[in-house]
């Protein structure tokens, strides 16, 4: 009797899914989505999750619309619709001083996800390194392990969320081959400087090390300028920067952002892209790249959520919620320890479904779980539903 028909005797077969071991045997449900999930539930408001509760501008729904019906529907290039690639290296060079070469350097991506993942992909070898700055966004860990390689979690200051170049320079070993900066910073709004730029490459200069900057919020810094590494040559040179139009134009679900990179790092970065994903949608491209003609919309986005911005922070000041510094994103940090002592996961389902308004806890963007009695809200949302989670913050 076959191994098959013995087993089937003993009645053992029929449909059977086989056991995995998972690639990311820790990961489960984000505490987004939970957090979502519990803010429906409840009738919350969702100042959880990262994304604007109001409409994109109509002229951009209207220029996909025209491209749809002008049959701009099959594959584009695998690098990105050509226009668009031209747009976003004019608008790197008029911003940051940095030209790259548009055929060759920028890559058009699912969003900013899939480039950060494609990169580490791309970059990073089984055994590798990989310093990370927590607290951090959570694709970062995940991707790397994905990569076969360890995420060296390096925390940024307490108290200030500056960048600790000490302890940055301590966890640099030969097997570091890449670090991942986020500026401005999800979750805690915070900005690095010029200085900080210039010190990171100093600190990088001796090293092999590649750099992947998610520059997701370039276009919410409300003092000063955003600080790209594009801006500096020996940092361009070194790094992968990646943006998404998700945040710029207020389209997070259309998931298309882009990576731009010397043109070694853009070869390497394209081989895993082309078995990836290939391309990315092409009417979404073509109404991106017809309304950026119009620099106006990410030119004004900065005023537009400093508005937002200090109309969230006003109505803080009238609750006993201690607002943090926020120099840029559309997330406000609050320390609430004259309010509660509970852990932060705590606190924010007890805000969720006691007080009606949905937060996240900062620790949840710590690989330990680092407890400060912070929770972030988004407030990338209409004033109204501001102005409604404000009455309800009031009452604690
Ligand atoms: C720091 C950071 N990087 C990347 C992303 C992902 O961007 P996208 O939606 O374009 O994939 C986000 C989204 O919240 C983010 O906050």
């Amino acid at each position: 009797m076959s191994a098959l028909a013995q087993a089937d005797a003993a009645g053992a077969t029929g449909p059977r899914t086989p056991s995995v071991e998972s690639r990311l045997p820790d990961v489960g449900t984000t505490i987004f989505t939970v957090m979502s999930a519990l803010a429906q539930e409840h009738g919350a408001v969702n100042l959880g999750q990262g994304f604007p509760d109001f409409d994109c501008d109509p002229k951009l729904v209207d220029a996909v619309d025209a491209a749809m019906r002008g049959g701009l529907n099959q594959y584009p290039p695998m690098t990105g619709v050509p226009l668009l690639r031209e747009r976003v290296a004019a608008k790197i060079e008029a911003l940051y001083g940095h030209r790259y070469d548009a055929g060759e350097e920028i890559t058009i991506t699912a969003g900013a996800t899939q480039a950060i993942l494609t990169a580490i992909l791309a970059l990073v070898r089984p055994g590798d390194e990989v310093i990370v700055l927590d607290p951090s966004y959570d694709s970062y860990d995940p991707d790397i392990r994905l990569a076969g390689a360890t995420a060296v979690h390096v925390p940024l200051r307490t108290g200030t969320f500056g960048p600790d170049f000490a302890a940055i320079a301590a966890a640099i070993t030969p097997r570091t081959r890449a670090m991942v900066i986020n500026s401005p910073h999800n979750p805690s709004g915070t900005v690095w400087s010029r200085a900080d730029m210039l010190r990171l490459a100093e600190l990088l200069r001796p090293t092999d090390i590649v750099l992947v900057s998610d520059e997701v919020y370039e276009h919410m810094v409300y003092a000063g300028e955003h600080q790209s590494v594009a801006r500096i040559p020996e940092l361009a040179a070194r790094s992968v920067v990646v943006s998404s139009f998700g945040k710029t134009y207020h389209v997070t679900g259309w998931k298309v952002g882009y990576a731009a990179a010397p043109a070694p790092l853009s070869a390497e970065f394209l081989k895993v892209h082309q078995f990836n994903v290939f391309t990315v949608n092409t009417p979404m491209q073509h109404g991106l790249a017809s309304f950026m003609a119009d620099s106006s919309h990410h030119l004004g986005l900065p005023a537009f959520y400093r508005a937002k911005r200090d109309l969230f922070r006003a109505g803080l000041a009238r609750t006993r919620l201690r607002a943090l510094p926020c120099e840029g994103t559309y997330f406000q940090c609050v320390d609430y320890s004259r309010v509660s002592d509970q852990p932060e996961a705590d606190f924010c389902r007890w805000l969720t479904t006691e007080i009606g308004v949905a937060a996240i806890p900062l620790s949840s963007f710590y690989a330990d779980g680092f407890e400060q009695r912070i929770a972030r809200f988004c407030f990338a949302k209409k004033d109204e539903t501001l102005a409604l989670a404000l009455d309800r913050l009031a009452s604690i």
